[in-house]
Formats: C-alpha cells, sequence, structure tokens
C-alpha cells in the first residue's frame, strides 16, 4: 500500500468561503489522515481591496504545482473592476483559463432525507451531471466585448473544434462509467444546445456527434436550452450526462441543483488533463458571512468529487474509500436528521454539520 501524500492547494476566498473551506477540511483531516498536505493561499475579492491582486502569482503557482485545488467561495458586492465586472469572480475564471479547466462537473443528486421542490421526488429520485463546457463559449469574450462610447456593448460566443471535442469526449466517457439515466438505465449523454437557431450550437451538436461515434454504448439525445429546463423540472429522470456550452451550462446547473435542495449542498469539479479546482457551486453569501450560518455540504460533496477524482489519477484506494467514507458519513447526518444546515430546513451551524460529519466518520 502507497504511503504517498498528496498537496491541497486550498484558497479559502471571501463571504462564507472560510467557513465552508475550513468545515471541508475538518473532514477530510478526519477521513484521510496524514494523506494529505494543505497549502493555505490568499485570493479573492478581500485579497484585492488590500493588495490589488485577486490571484497572486505565488497563489497561481502552488495551485499549478498541487494535486488539486479546494476552494472556498471567492467574491464580495460592490469590489468591481472599472468595466463593472466582478472582481472575486475573476479569481475562479483566471485559475480556469490559466489551468485550462474544461470540464466543469455538476452533478445534480437529490440525496436521503434532502427535499426536493419537484413533488413526488425523494432521496435517490434523481440523478445526473452536467458537464459545462468551461474555458470558452460565451465566457471566451470576458474581458475581451466590445465597450463603444457607452451605447453599443457586445460579446461573442466562441465555439471551437477542440474545446467542444474534449468537453464532449469527457461527458461519453463519464456517461460509459456510470449506471446508465434513472428512467430506463440507458448510459446517455443529451447535448444541450441551440442548434436550430445558431451555427455556434449547431457547430457544437456536429461535432458532439461525431465524437459520439467513438462511443456507440452510450445513447446520444438532444434538447434545446429552453426546453432542457422543463424536461429538467417534469422529468429529471429521464437524465444521466447533460454536456452544454459555458454559459448555458452554467445556467441550467443551478436549475438542477435548485431541484436537488439547492446551491448549498450542490458540488462541482473543474477539471482539466492536468488541473483540477473543487468547490461548492453556491457563491460567496456575504449576507451571512462570518455567522456560522452556512451549509458545509456543497464544499464536503465537492471534495468527495477531489479525492475520486485524484484516485482516478493515482490509482490509490485509499482515497476512493475516504471519499466512500465522508459521502456516507455527510449522507447519514442528512437522512438521519443528526445535523441538518438551515438552507434544508435544519438549524445547524456550519461548525456542527462539520463535527456531526466527524462523527459519523468516527
Ligand atoms: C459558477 C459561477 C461562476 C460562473 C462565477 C463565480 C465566475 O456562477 O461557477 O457557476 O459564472 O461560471
Ligand atoms: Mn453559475
Amino acid at each position: 500500500m502507497t504511503t504517498k501524500r498528496y498537496r491541497i492547494a486550498t484558497i479559502d476566498g471571501d463571504g462564507i468561503g472560510p467557513e465552508v473551506s475550513q468545515a471541508a477540511l475538518r473532514v477530510l483531516k478526519t477521513a484521510c489522515g496524514d494523506m494529505l498536505d494543505f497549502d493555505m493561499l490568499d485570493g479573492g475579492a478581500g485579497h484585492y481591496q488590500k493588495t490589488g491582486q485577486v490571484l497572486p502569482e505565488d497563489t497561481f503557482n502552488a495551485c499549478r504545482e498541487a494535486d488539486a485545488i479546494l476552494h472556498g467561495a471567492a467574491g464580495l458586492p460592490g469590489v468591481v473592476y472599472p468595466d463593472g465586472t466582478e472582481v472575486g469572480n475573476d479569481l475562479h475564471l483566471r485559475l480556469r483559463f490559466r489551468l485550462d479547466l474544461y470540464a466543469n462537473v455538476r452533478p445534480v443528486k437529490l440525496l436521503p432525507g434532502v427535499v426536493s421542490p419537484l413533488r413526488g421526488y425523494e432521496g435517490g429520485g434523481i440523478d445526473y451531471v452536467i458537464v459545462r463546457e468551461n474555458t470558452e463559449g460565451l465566457y471566451a469574450s470576458r474581458g475581451a466585448g466590445v465597450l463603444l462610447r457607452d451605447e453599443f456593448a457586445s460579446d461573442s460566443l466562441v465555439t471551437t473544434r477542440k474545446g467542444t471535442e474534449r468537453v464532449a469526449e469527457f461527458a461519453f466517457r463519464l456517461a460509459e462509467s456510470r449506471n446508465g439515466a434513472l428512467s430506463d438505465g440507458k448510459k446517455r449523454v443529451t447535448v444541450c444546445d441551440k442548434a436550430n437557431i445558431l451555427r455556434s450550437y449547431a457547430f457544437f451538436r456536429a461535432i458532439c456527434d461525431e465524437v459520439h461515434q467513438q462511443h456507440p454504448d452510450v445513447a446520444i439525445d438532444y434538447a434545446y436550452a429552453d426546453a432542457i429546463t422543463v424536461h429538467m423540472v417534469k422529468r429529471p429522470e429521464f437524465y444521466d450526462v447533460i454536456v452544454a456550452e459555458n454559459m448555458f451550462g452554467d445556467i441550467i446547473s443551478d436549475l438542477g441543483a435548485a431541484t436537488a435542495g439547492g446551491m448549498g449542498i450542490s458540488p462541482s469539479g473543474e477539471i482539466g488533463d492536468e488541473h483540477a479546482l473543487f468547490q461548492g457551486a453556491h457563491g460567496s453569501a456575504p449576507d451571512i458571512a462570518g455567522q456560522d450560518a452556512a451549509s458545509p455540504m456543497a464544499t464536503v460533496l465537492s471534495a468527495v468529487m477531489m479525492l475520486r477524482w485524484l484516485n482516478d489519477r493515482h490509482g490509490d484506494p485509499r482515497l476512493a474509500e475516504a471519499a466512500d467514507r465522508i459521502e456516507t458519513a455527510a449522507g447519514r447526518v442528512l437522512s438521519e436528521n443528526i445535523a441538518v444546515p438551515r438552507d434544508l430546513g435544519g438549524n445547524a451551524r456550519c461548525s456542527e454539520v462539520a463535527e456531526a460529519i466527524c462523527r459519523a466518520l468516527g
């Protein structure tokens, strides 16, 4: 058995970021013992206010050298660049683009004990994954759009063959590794686009079709971005893996999160060929920052995704075992009402939820 240790670059960030990040670290240390070493790194809107840097070069270099990155949240209201865009988001986007984290993986999974706003759906009744292209689409224009004489602004939607091939390949391989959609057990990739209207999306779909040829055991399905919002509410059990352009993925992943208990329990993994960043899909929630009131669940479940990704890369069963134990412990804390966070109808504090998960691990 290997005794390898893994270096995790950790950026607490802003708002509730430090609270949820530290809660997740506490759970990771309890489950993983001395397998993980943590680099605590500066970054975010608060750091920008003090230093003028949202992502210090030291932080970026440590993230690039680490085995994985775990992030709390970033962004503070009113801390914006002269063009009006948010500083905190820039931390995130710089890491995404500079580390080429092209697959933003957003599981939509209703856990036992968690109430969905969709009537008739209980724990286990919703289980699919949104794979959002994370390095181009409409986001390729961030910081590059046209702003003219305070009367004209435009951003372009960029679809490249490489960018689409690799995110589609990721989606089909993910579908091959899953057990298929809940409704029929079929391994399926649904391409979410607006190919009926825009050539960029018709190009996206055509490349997904090409990639599908290499994955005959996975069914391909198509849904326009407007229509899929209806299906995600009316028949979520049909979905297995959804692949979408950046902006569409950003939008439908929040809808998916809402159907599975909300942003406070929705994890994410932003994955490239060499690096990966894991964080809850929520934001920095400054309105409840510093009150120990946030739920650490999304960050804890993102840490589970991180351990599984590390196991995929290093083939270290200790990581997979720790991931399973944390996921089971977190699930028990919710399903047995041991410590239910406020966003899920309970009154447990952030630190209490983390403590309960650690006890359940024990
Ligand atoms: C997300 C967020 C980010 C995005 C922000 C924080 C840059 O909304 O990760 O979904 O727009 O992608
Ligand atoms: Mn978003």
